[in-house]
């Protein structure tokens, strides 16, 4: 299944921070930002991924990634020259998508919660295009969907002075083949971006758009302020300090999807040395020697 992480922008509001890294590679709490993200991407069972970033930025991920082959999944890099709007991620990634439906997750959004792989699974094996909402309190700052009484999407607004509902759009979406001859139709908005209502718009006039609501079991931040950055580590901290299991290990991810089998695990928890990294991945791996 393919999927792409749009994981370029400006990062202007975390300035100076991101002058010379981008803010998809700032840690959350103990691991890169991205890693959230493409950790949703491979619990789904998503194991074709397409990585999209400034120009600037490509070595670094690269560096941090590679080709995906040792968490047994592909990953492939693509430039956004300019930061030009979400539904530009379909256009460059048109290849990649070879017509096929896509999952498209943004590189700032952490998302946590049981299931959350089985929901993007089960939205990957639908039809038309998909988006993932969930209640905020500022529903002004994001994409607002509306539903109808009959519980089907109304009606799109971006960053509404007057919001239909408190449901905002996450920056998770699933799309059908069609999405990047879509996406090269839009016109830019007064901002100068296209959008992404524009895009899943064009879905909702052929009735062919719906909406997943992401419940009260789950957590999402999008980590594009000081704030929000603050607030996400200290989520994955008290979560992973309670439980004693970390959330978005891309090793065991690997292992427990199947990506990858025992002993290639083996090799990655030795290497990963002698970190607490390194020490969770060894516990991970004892008590699967001993299932
Ligand atoms: P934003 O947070 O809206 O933009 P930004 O990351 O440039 O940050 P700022 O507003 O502080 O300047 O973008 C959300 C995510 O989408 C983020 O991961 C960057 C990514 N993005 C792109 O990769 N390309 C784009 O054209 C846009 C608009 C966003």
């Amino acid at each position: 299944m393919k999927g792409i992480i749009l994981a370029g922008g400006t990062g202007s509001r975390l300035r100076p921070v991101t002058l010379a890294v981008c803010k998809q590679l700032l840690p959350v709490y103990d691991k890169p930002m991205v890693f959230y993200p493409l950790s949703v991407l491979m619990l789904a069972g998503i194991d074709d991924i397409l990585l999209i970033s400034t120009p600037r930025d490509q070595p670094l991920f690269q560096h941090l990634l590679g080709d995906g082959s040792h968490l047994g999944i592909r990953i492939g890099y693509a430039v956004q020259d300019h930061p030009g709007g979400l539904p530009q991620a379909f256009t460059i990634g048109a290849d990649h998508m070879a017509g096929e439906r896509t999952a498209m997750i943004l590189g700032d959004n952490v998302f946590f919660g049981e299931g959350m792989g089985a929901l993007l699974t089960s939205a990957m094996l639908g039809r038309g295009a998909v988006g993932f909402c969930t209640r905020v309190t500022d529903p002004q700052r994001y994409g607002v969907v509306s539903f109808g009484a009959d519980g089907k999407v109304d009606k799109l607004q971006e960053k509404p002075v007057t919001p239909l509902s408190d449901w905002a759009m996450t920056g998770l979406y699933v799309v059908d083949g069609d999405a990047a001859a879509r996406g090269a139709m839009l016109k830019p908005s007064a901002r100068g971006e296209v959008e992404m209502v524009d895009l899943l718009g064009s879905y909702l006039a052929q009735q062919r758009l719906s909406m997943v609501k992401i419940g009260r079991g789950y957590a999402w931040f999008d980590a594009g302020t000081h704030d929000s950055l603050l607030e996400a580590s200290e989520f994955v901290r008290t979560v992973e300090g309670r439980q004693g299991l970390k959330v978005a290990c891309l090793e065991e991810i690997a292992l427990r999807r199947g990506f990858i089998d025992l002993d290639r695990f083996a090799v990655l928890a030795h290497d990963a040395g002698d970190t607490s990294y390194g020490r969770y991945l060894r516990a991970v791996l004892a008590e699967m020697r001993e299932a």
